[in-house]
């Protein structure tokens, strides 16, 4: 591995936090480490209070560690070279309620100093990246918190960040949305962006970590590449189409043969989350993005 692919470096990284008369109250985050390489995603998971926004406050900035390192993309959080190659989606995003979305990006975009042409570009990219145009022009004030999140990853995609850092993503989210934020962040992964994201719901991030680290009351617990951590290398299964009564009874003979025990028959089902999603897009008639096969990225971010 090159110096190069490592994005994010972290060394026996603690934060404790103290009171008034600087008396220690909670170590929020105690002796962590993590190492995050380009184009992979990334998942900082634990239960709510287990350090996740304290860690990614750390990363950004916005928090001084009592201890420990960080290199972040090849400099210090508080690198304003660093900050510019950063898209942040906030565990709760301040949103204006009386702008409009496509006022909140041009807003935004003005603060990155964008030209007025490349704003109103991104801007119009992003909404329907995120399927936010036919409520561009509505307040944001009046939008369901699934909408608000979504505007709130628009923004944090305004300029086109190498390392894309999300605060619970999938909170508030309906399952389509959720669906739809995943093969996203994934589409975005694949064409080289890095995403680090935090969740307390493992079901939402389980299909798209490539690494994750499962934190407990600041703690890292478990680390590893989702696949091994999941695997369960003594077991197997055999997926075959349905067999009549009589085939299965020779089928188990033959197996019972091999085995010390008796093989387990089941028909697999599907997880709720697809059927939802099957029948959500067999209800709706007309092709709108919820029903897209695949997510539609904005042209300014590929790379
Ligand atoms: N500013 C703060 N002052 C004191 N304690 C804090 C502060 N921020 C977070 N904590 C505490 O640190 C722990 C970790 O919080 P947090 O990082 O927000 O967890 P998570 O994001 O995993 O839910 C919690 O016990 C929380 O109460
Ligand atoms: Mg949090």
């Amino acid at each position: 591995m090159t110096e190069n692919n490592t994005i994010l470096d972290v060394v026996k990284l603690t934060k404790i936090f103290r009171d008034f008369w600087r008396r220690p109250t909670v170590t929020a985050v105690d002796g962590l480490d993590l190492s995050i390489r380009r184009g992979e995603i990334f998942g900082l998971l634990g239960p709510n209070g287990s350090g996740k926004s304290t860690t990614i406050k750390m990363l950004l900035g916005l928090l001084h560690p009592t201890e420990g390192s960080i290199s972040i993309l090849g400099g210090r959080p508080s690198d304003v070279a660093v900050r510019k190659r950063i898209g942040y989606l906030p565990e709760a995003s301040y949103l204006y309620r009386y702008l409009t979305p496509r006022e909140t990006l041009s807003f935004y975009g003005r603060l990155f100093d964008l030209p007025a042409a490349e704003r109103r570009r991104r801007t119009e990219e992003l909404l329907a990246m995120t399927g936010l145009e036919s409520a561009a022009d509505r307040a944001v004030g009046e939008f369901s918190k699934g909408m608000a999140r979504r505007l709130g990853l628009a923004q944090a995609l305004l300029n086109a960040p190498e390392l894309l850092i999300l605060d619970e993503p999938t909170s508030g989210l309906d399952p389509m949305g959720c669906r739809q934020v995943k093969e996203l962040l994934r589409a975005l992964a694949d064409q080289g962006t890095t995403i680090l994201l935090t969740s307390h719901l493992l079901a939402d991030v389980e299909h798209i970590c490539d690494r994750v680290v499962i934190m407990y009351n600041g703690r890292p617990r478990a680390a590893g590449a989702l696949q091994d951590l999941l695997a369960t290398p003594e077991r197997m299964t055999l997926d075959l189409p349905a067999l009549d009564a009589a085939a299965t009874k020779r089928l188990l003979a033959v197996l019972r043969e091999q085995l010390a025990c008796e093989p387990e028959l089941s028909r697999p089902t599907m997880n709720l989350e697809e059927f939802f999603v099957r029948v959500v897009n067999e209800a709706a008639e007309d092709p709108s993005p919820a029903n897209a096969a695949g997510p539609h990225m904005a042209p300014f971010l590929k790379q």
